[in-house]
């Protein structure tokens, strides 16, 4: 039986969790979840971020499901690092999976841009370069003060990833993979992603290539984004290349992720792209897009193609029937998109 850990976290997330969940109910039934309550309340409650005893529980389930982490009365860092990244670094999930669709009913803020043209996923590195905490500051708090962070970049961790990106590329209709670094500037780390890429490409030779650095990347994101199939890039473009895939196909509302570990010695970890939204909390009108979704690439990483192909169409189906401006229902939508999934799975 398929055991998810369930963190509902901060804020919203426990709201677009719960319709998450309803959907997980009726796609893969018999399933059983846990609740973990990690994040700010635990936090400001007790001190603890994520405790070695709750890390082996986690480790001992299928995958995990995340809604969102952070508040303001918690010091920024602390769960970012402690909780995020500790579980993204320690269960290995080095594929951080970003998928970003322009569906029809959603509208994307670029002029001539219609639904179906924009069809791209970033595999982003999900435990190596600016993230790898590599640095150290001398002076501090003085005016001699010296920050360096430095960026970790492997040749295992490097190869992993963008053969990753290649075995997706490959599923996919348009078999494209642009490698994003900025190896005009960023020599060493730049060098190894570019030459690793090229070595990796030579192996598929039914899948297409091509390399942008970063800045022009970001620009051919709001200047054409349909030209992108699969992106592979390190861990911090990523972050700032997904928020710009994130707008322009409806926002961040809409944008599922998983911290994929591909060999499943961990479990791996499905999230929102979007935080805990303290501004909207309670209010029950956070869009459970994004869970939903995230919960979609739950089911396929597990190996339930037909559940989650269910799940996106049931998600397709819902945007197609929204109309803008009308106010979002949390639960409402939740409610929507379960019954639809259950229909179709007959
Ligand atoms: C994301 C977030 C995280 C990241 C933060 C909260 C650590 O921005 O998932 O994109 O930078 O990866
Ligand atoms: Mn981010």
């Amino acid at each position: 039986m398929t055991a998810i850990a369930v963190i509902p976290g901060d804020g919203i997330g426990t709201e677009v969790i719960a319709q998450a969940r309803k959907v997980l109910d009726v796609a893969l039934p018999g399933y059983t979840a846990t609740e973990y309550d990690l994040g700010a309340r635990r936090y400001n409650d007790t001190g603890e971020v994520l405790p070695e005893s709750v890390m082996n529980e986690l480790d001992g389930h299928d995958a995990i499901l995340l809604g969102a982490i952070g508040d303001p009365s918690v010091p920024p860092g602390v769960l970012e690092r402690g909780l995020l990244l500790k579980l993204r670094f320690d269960f290995d999930q080095y594929v951080n999976l970003r998928p970003s669709r322009l569906w029809p009913g959603t509208t994307s803020p670029l002029a001539d841009v219609k639904p179906g043209e924009i069809d791209m996923v970033v595999v982003r590195e999900g435990t190596e370069g600016l993230y790898a905490g590599a640095g150290g500051v001398l002076h501090a708090g003085s005016s001699a003060e010296i920050a360096t962070e430095g960026s970790l970049n492997t040749r295992y961790g490097t190869e992993r990833v963008i053969r990753d990106a290649f075995e997706r590329a490959r599923r996919r209709d348009r078999k494209h993979v642009t490698c994003v670094h900025k190896s005009n500037v960023l020599a060493f780390a730049g060098g190894l992603w570019k030459r690793t890429f090229d070595e990796v490409a030579a192996e598929y030779p039914d899948v297409a290539t091509d390399y942008q650095h970063v800045d022009a990347a970001a620009m051919f994101l709001v200047t054409r984004p349909q030209s992108f199939d699969v992106i592979v890039t390190d861990n911090l473009f990523g972050d700032i290349l997904t928020d710009i895939a994130a707008a322009v196909t409806g926002g961040i509302g809409l944008a599922a992720s998983g911290c994929v570990n591909p060999g499943r010695s961990h479990p791996s970890m499905f999230e929102p792209v979007h935080g805990s939204a303290p501004d909207i909390a309670g209010k029950g009108v956070a869009d459970p897009i994004a869970a939903i979704m995230s919960a979609g690439l739950l089911l396929d990483h597990l190996g339930h193609g037909e559940a989650a192909t269910a799940v996106t169409d049931a998600v397709a189906a819902e945007l197609a029937e929204r109309t803008s401006g009308e106010p979002i229902r949390t639960d409402e939508v939740g409610d929507r998109v379960a019954a639809r999934v259950a229909g179709l799975l007959g």
